[in-house]
């Protein structure tokens, strides 16, 4: 395979990974079929960011609202989610990546709570590079944790209400660590963000391509990365 080099230097991509369930339809398999597959999809994603020394990567991989699907499909992701980290915890090893995850999960069955403690605790350490997994991730709760957090540390005198600020804010996302993210792709064509990230993404370049996530290789990751250096990223400034 041709090597790659960004163009434009990009620190963090975000992914709604989207469209499992439709590409197991079409293909006559059950939903979770697709749920499965994405799993390598997701693999080979996170080794070619090494590759191009992407610094961070965020993944939706299961929201707030996603509690309405029925449970045999919620066990089964948090089944492929199990499988997921103990086969690759590895290689997050290897690459001296940091598992960090948004969203509250202690609402996740203990099992899976149990692994992805693990991850986390096994890779705290490293910097060079960071996995954000969204799971029982809602955008609006996570302001509103934000605010709440924020409200406790002015009560206990830790800050008062002058220090507020959008720099200080931060520190009360789950997101505090990463740097701003630069792209957001979502996959399978809806164009929507459903509760992601939704502060993070103020100011983030947008790709909604067709491509369902299980199809998502690294090859149509590249298509993505050279639209987005097509971008000209203003905010708010205007050029000569
Ligand atoms: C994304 O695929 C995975 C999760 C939301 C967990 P979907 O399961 O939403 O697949 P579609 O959108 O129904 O095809
Ligand atoms: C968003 O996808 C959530 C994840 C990718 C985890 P959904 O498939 O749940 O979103 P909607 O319902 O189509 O907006
Ligand atoms: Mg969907």
């Amino acid at each position: 395979m041709e090597k790659f080099e960004l163009k434009k230097p990009i620190n963090h991509i975000a992914f709604i990974m989207d469209g499992n369930g439709r590409w197991a339809k079409r293909r006559m398999m059950p939903r979770t079929y697709g749920h499965k597959v994405a799993c390598k999809r997701i693999i080979e994603i996170v080794r070619f960011l090494k590759e191009i020394n992407v610094k961070a990567i965020s993944l939706y991989a299961f929201s707030t609202e996603n509690w309405n699907r029925p449970k045999d499909e919620i066990d089964k992701l948090f089944e492929y989610l199990e499988e997921f980290f103990d086969e690759y915890i590895q290689e997050f090893i290897n690459y001296k990546c940091k598992i960090i995850v948004s969203g509250d999960i202690s609402k996740l069955p203990e099992k899976t709570q149990k692994i992805v403690q693990k991850a986390i605790e096994i890779t705290k350490d490293f910097h060079d590079y960071i996995f954000n997994i969204c799971l029982n991730y809602g955008g609006r709760q996570e302001i509103v944790r934000a605010c709440k957090l924020a409200y406790e540390d002015i009560k206990e005198g830790k800050i008062t209400e002058k220090d507020l600020n959008i720099d200080t804010f931060k520190n009360y996302l789950y997101t505090h660590d990463l740097p701003e993210i630069d792209l957001m792709i979502r996959t399978s064509g809806e164009q929507r963000i459903s509760n992601f990230l939704m502060y993070q993404l103020a100011y983030t370049e947008f790709i909604f391509t067709k491509t369902c996530w299980p199809d998502f290789t690294p090859e149509k990751l590249k298509e993505c990365l050279k639209e987005y250096e097509t971008r000209d990223r203003r905010f708010g400034a205007i050029k000569e």
